[in-house]
């Protein structure tokens, strides 16, 4: 018999369309996402053990021409059909991220139930601007922030969770000028501002310096080491300089494992020159702030407590789904500077202190994601030791690498790795210097379009070095053998 209270629900249903009870359908929703599940975990674990190309490659104008469809004025397809394209165009058209030979781009394999996460996040969409609308997803978050924060080594700390590390940076380095200025109010500032970085730093700084208004040139580029560290004898001069000239330096960007090397700059020398001439010092830790996680590497991280503002990636090296930042201040006021020239009313009770609780003060995104869920599930079930061990990995598969193309005299190393970055040259006997970068750049061509490998490429001082990033945790040794095997073989054909 139908209860009362299910009368009426169908009573209601029965005065909305079809189709919308259709979209909303959660006995579908089951159903389809038990087969969309399976159908991940298969292509998924078929990526891991390696048994798909990496990538299916494709010139993009021809794969352009297949997404040319007319706009569907109604449904073009059943779900069947949908899943059938998404088994075999989508998935099978997409750079296989768990495969052991997908040595490219610093991009995490993800945890699965990271994904589980975004799932949630994505169905009960959380708009987070303020406390009301993201009550748990805002709390996860700053305990996700505490997290993070506890290991940089800070107390106090306060942040934000943001959609990548490129507007994580843009974040701190607004709340860096808005220590020294006030041209977010009154638009204008005779002085001259910049920004000092090394010549590694990620282009998200000098976008942000353009984005800001202070010019991409306001970034005064520091040498690098041999290593690909911040030269710190360079950096004190620069900044001799820009007093004489009457720079206003708003920060000093320190990279922590950079993008082309994985350097890390020196952070407790420059962390010590910053601190004691009241400069600003922002870490952008995108990439290697994640060796906090282990212990055999944190110390390469020493001095990162120093800085004013630390970017750390969760999509890199905390090995979740994209896009996830977190932007950390140490003085916690500090992390409502960016966007908003006088936020003291939140700290002295003019206002609402639950005010305190809206993230949208603190970042340049209204509506947001649920974010902290992801990470706050990875490190409540598998702790810092399950992430140490993936960090440690990935380190270790570097070092690795890097020995191994150390014993083949055709092969050249740029550097120990540091992080997780590795760089070399194949150098042909007899080929000519002139000939070396094209023929890298070639190589890298048909090696990610046989879908064998994926890697890229870097170039540094004039020279083109093939770039691979050991991010995956299910490349071993026979893997990074098979590479240098498809070097050769490559040699043979051409
Ligand atoms: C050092 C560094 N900073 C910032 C970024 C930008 O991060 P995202 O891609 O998350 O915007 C990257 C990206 O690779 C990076 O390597």
């Amino acid at each position: 018999m139908v209860s009362q209270e299910d009368g009426l629900t169908l009573m209601n249903e029965k005065n909305i369309d079809q189709k919308i009870l259709q979209m909303f359908d959660m006995e579908e929703f089951r159903t389809n996402g038990h087969t969309i599940i399976d159908l991940l975990a298969k292509h998924i674990q078929n990526n891991i053990r390696g048994h798909s190309k990496v990538l299916n490659w494709q010139e993009p104008e021809q794969a352009d021409l297949n997404w040319n469809e007319p706009l569907p004025e109604e449904s073009t397809i059943d779900i069947k059909e949908f899943i059938k394209q998404l088994e075999n165009n989508i998935l099978e058209g997409s750079l296989a991220i768990h495969h052991p030979h997908n040595l490219g781009h610093q991009v995490a394999t993800p945890i699965p139930i990271a994904a589980l996460c975004d799932l949630v996040a994505s169905l009960t969409n959380q708009a987070m601007a303020v406390y009301e609308t993201g009550p748990s997803a805002t709390m996860l978050e700053r305990q996700v922030i505490r997290w993070l924060s506890q290991l940089i080594g800070w107390m106090n700390a306060e942040g934000v969770l943001t959609s990548g590390g490129a507007l994580a940076n843009l974040t701190a380095l607004l709340a860096a000028r808005q220590q020294k200025s006030d041209i977010w109010k009154t638009g204008k500032d005779d002085r001259k501002l910049c920004i000092l970085a090394s010549e590694h730093s990620h282009y998200s700084i000098s976008r942000a310096a353009g984005i800001m208004g202070l010019g991409t040139d306001s970034v005064i580029t520091i040498k690098t080491d041999i290593q690909g560290k911040m030269d710190v004898n360079d950096l004190k001069q620069a900044h001799k300089t820009c007093v004489n000239n009457k720079q206003t330096i708003i920060a000093v960007v320190a990279t922590a494992g950079c993008t082309p090397t994985g350097s890390i700059d020196p952070l407790l020398e420059i962390g010590h020159y910053c601190n004691s001439n009241d400069i600003w010092l922002h870490v952008d830790g995108a990439h290697g702030a994640s060796a906090l996680l282990s212990s055999s590497h944190r110390d390469k991280l020493r001095g990162i407590e120093l800085a004013d503002s630390v970017v750390w990636d969760g999509h890199k090296l905390l090995y979740m789904p994209a896009a996830v930042s977190a932007v950390i201040f140490r003085d916690a006021k500090a992390s409502f500077s960016a966007f908003s020239q006088d936020a003291s009313y939140l700290f002295q009770g003019e206002s609402n202190e639950s005010e305190l609780f809206n993230v949208s003060y603190r970042t340049l995104e209204c509506t947001k994601k649920m974010m902290g869920l992801k990470l706050w599930a990875t490190f409540s079930l598998f702790g810092l030791e399950g992430l140490g061990l993936l960090v440690d990995k990935s380190f270790e598969n570097a070092r690795l690498f890097a020995a191994m193309l150390s014993k083949h005299p055709q092969f050249s190393v740029l550097m120990e790795p540091q992080t997780n970055i590795v760089c070399f040259r194949h150098m042909p006997k007899g080929l000519a210097y002139e000939k070396l970068n094209d023929h890298q750049l070639g190589l890298r061509k048909r090696i990610i379009e046989s879908g064998e490998f994926h890697l890229t490429q870097v170039k540094l001082h004039d020279r083109i070095w093939l770039r691979t990033t050991l991010m995956n945790p299910f490349t071993t040794q026979d893997h990074l053998s098979s590479l240098i095997k498809t070097i050769f073989c490559d040699l043979q054909d051409h």
